[in-house]
Formats: structure tokens, sequence, C-alpha cells
């Protein structure tokens, strides 16, 4: 059986909720839950199948030098990590009704910093279910991993994960 991971950041918010939901959906002790805090980005290579869980907090947050958040932390060694052929599935929590231009823009900084490494990214998601303007995380007509919206839509939050998990395993064997 893969083994899979889910990379996740920051702790104790919307991100680190959403990141339970998907681990539960998965079933008992069949993922690992990996908070990103003081960790060294090489543990990715020791899963088959990755999950990565971020928020989008706008682009000056994430490029920053000063050690603002979990994934600036992490990102800083990503360089190194070989994904050669391992399928990444992203996920982001975001707010469309607030950000409707940046809806969930972290889905595109992610998938442009692990595709670099050899990274196959998947769990593409269909836009249908969303009301928003611009993302960057939107391309070809196609959102580039699972958008989550807990602070406008949160009673979609169990069905969006749900399907979304079903997508990973049926389809890309997690
Ligand atoms: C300062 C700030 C900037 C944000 N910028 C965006 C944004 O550009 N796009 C978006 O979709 N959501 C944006 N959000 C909403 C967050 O992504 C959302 O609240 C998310 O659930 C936070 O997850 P967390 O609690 O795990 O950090 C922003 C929130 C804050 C506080």
């Amino acid at each position: 059986m893969a083994k899979t991971g889910i990379f996740y950041g920051p702790e104790k918010g919307s991100v680190d909720r959403v990141a339970h939901y998907i681990a539960k959906e998965f079933g008992e002790g069949k993922v690992d839950l990996i908070s990103v805090n003081d960790k060294e980005p090489t543990l990715m290579e020791q899963y088959d199948k990755i999950i990565i869980g971020v928020s989008t907090v706008g682009m000056t947050n994430w490029n920053s030098d000063h050690l603002a958040n979990d994934w600036d932390m992490f990102s800083k060694g990503l360089s190194e990590v070989n994904l050669k052929g391992k399928d990444v599935a992203i996920f982001s929590l975001g707010d469309q009704v607030t950000y409707p231009e940046h809806f969930v823009d972290a889905l595109g900084w992610m998938a442009d910093k692990l595709e670099p490494l050899g990274a196959n990214i998947v769990g593409h998601v269909d836009p249908e279910d969303y009301d928003f303007d611009e993302s960057e995380g939107f391309r070809d007509g196609i959102f580039l991993g699972l958008p989550v919206d807990e602070d406008t839509e949160p009673e979609k939050s169990e069905e969006r994960v749900k399907a979304w998990v079903n997508l990973l395993t049926t389809k890309f064997g997690f």
C-alpha cells in the first residue's frame, strides 16, 4: 500500500482542522499527519503520495525573508528535495467573498514550487461549486487542487473533502 503523508501548516487554524478532516476521511491509521513546523522538507521523500495543506494569506507573507509562517520556513529547504514521479495533491484554505481576485492563490504558488522538484500535481477540482473572479490556483479551467472556504462556506467543507479524498483514492491510488 502507498505510504501517504499530509504535510500541513500553519497549526491551530482552519488548515489544521481541514487536514484532520482529510485524515479522518482516509480512515484511522491510513495516513500520517505532519505539521511542517520545525520539520525538514526532505521528510517528504519518505512518502509515496503526498498531500500539502496551506492557507492563502497574501504573497507578501509568503515570500518574506522573515520567518513569518511555518511554510516560509519549510520552503527554504525545498529546493533540495527530490519528488520525481511522486503524486502530490494540494488543498488550500481561502475566502472567496473577501478575496475574490486572489481566491486560494496558494494552490498555484505551491504547484510552482513543487513541479520543478519532479512532483506530479494531481487532484484537480472543478470550479463549478465556487464563486470567485480570479485565482493563481486556477489554470486551464480547473483548480490545481482543492479549495476549502471555512470562512464563508464551512458547511460545504465536509462534502468537498469527501469528494476529494474519493478522487485521490480511486483515481490516483492514495
Ligand atoms: C491577512 C490575510 C490575508 C488573506 N489573504 C487571502 C487571499 O489572498 N486569498 C484567499 O483566498 N484567502 C485569503 N485569506 C483568508 C485565509 O486564507 C482563510 O481565513 C484561511 O481559512 C486561514 O487559514 P488558517 O487559519 O489555517 O491560516 C487571508 C486571510 C488573512 C488573515
